[in-house]
């Protein structure tokens, strides 16, 4: 579970002065559910998603992922936590099971413990034709599901992903939504950035759009067809967000 209350965070930055990423922001994530964030370039999810992770500290509000305090217990979040960020490094001089063993054992993991969830995962997001392969060669998808292993590699009850399938060609990104699919099944639960309005109404059971830090609406699909009378999740946004001229502001910032 996950439970974010009036998080706030603001940067300064030297040339742009104050940046407030993400304004009093609250919501709730359950097991067994995902829940989309949605929002443009530049509207605060990566920074919300690394708050949740403990990776940046709130300028002011708080959360709890999977019980626990982010500010307060930091590290025990982390074990409940995978954290799957757009730009996860890999070493490429290990091949993709050393690379994902090594995070195993990071995490406390036992060499059987490791090796069991390996194949599990392996099989999932079928990794195995390059799994004994140098991650230095690997395709843009190889990378990503390589990643996503290394990330839920200790099965975590909470798995935040930002935008998980970015770049990636149309069979990938159809495996890892159904991959994410399949971890809601399992009674995760699942928060999942994206600015792909086909994608959100394919896996999201929650949608929360964020504008300019700002969570401006939420609520299951149907409740959010049915505020806006609208079917199609791309106009929702639109609407939600305040219109084309919003978009366009905001993206000017
Ligand atoms: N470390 C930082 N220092 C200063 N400003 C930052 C920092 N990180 C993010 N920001 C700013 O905070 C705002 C929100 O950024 P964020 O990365 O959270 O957006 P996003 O929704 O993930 O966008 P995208 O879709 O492009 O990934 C932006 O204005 C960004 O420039
Ligand atoms: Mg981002």
């Amino acid at each position: 579970m996950i439970e974010a209350h009036h998080l706030t965070k603001t940067f300064k930055d030297k040339k742009r002065g104050l940046i407030a990423a993400v304004r009093d922001v609250s919501f709730t994530c359950r097991p067994g559910q995902i829940y989309g964030l949605l929002g443009a370039n530049g509207a605060g999810k990566t920074t919300t998603l690394r708050l949740l992770a403990t990776l940046l500290k709130p300028t002011g509000g708080s959360a709890t992922v999977a019980g626990h305090d982010v500010v307060a217990a930091p590290e025990l979040v982390r074990t409940h936590v995978g954290f799957l960020a757009a730009s996860t490094a890999l070493y490429g001089r290990l091949t993709a099971r050393e690379m994902i063993t090594y995070f195993g054992q990071l995490n406390g993991m036992d060499a059987a413990a490791i090796k069991a969830r390996l194949k599990v995962l392996s099989a999932e997001l079928d990794m195995g034709e390059f799994l004994d392969r140098r991650c230095e060669k690997f395709s843009t998808g190889m990378k990503q599901k390589t990643s996503i292993a290394r990330t839920l590699i200790h099965d975590p009850a909470v798995m935040i992903f930002d935008e998980p399938t970015l770049g990636l060609d149309v069979m990938t990104a159809r495996a890892i939504v159904a991959f994410v699919r399949e971890c809601r099944n399992r009674g995760k639960t699942v928060i999942y950035s994206t600015h792909i309005m086909s994608e959100v109404e394919k896996l999201c059971d929650v949608a929360g759009i964020i504008h300019d830090g700002r969570l401006v609406a939420e609520g299951t699909l149907s409740e959010l067809r049915a505020r806006y009378a609208e079917a199609d999740m791309e106009e929702i946004f639109v609407k939600a967000v305040g219109g084309e001229a919003a978009i366009a502001a905001a993206l000017k910032n």
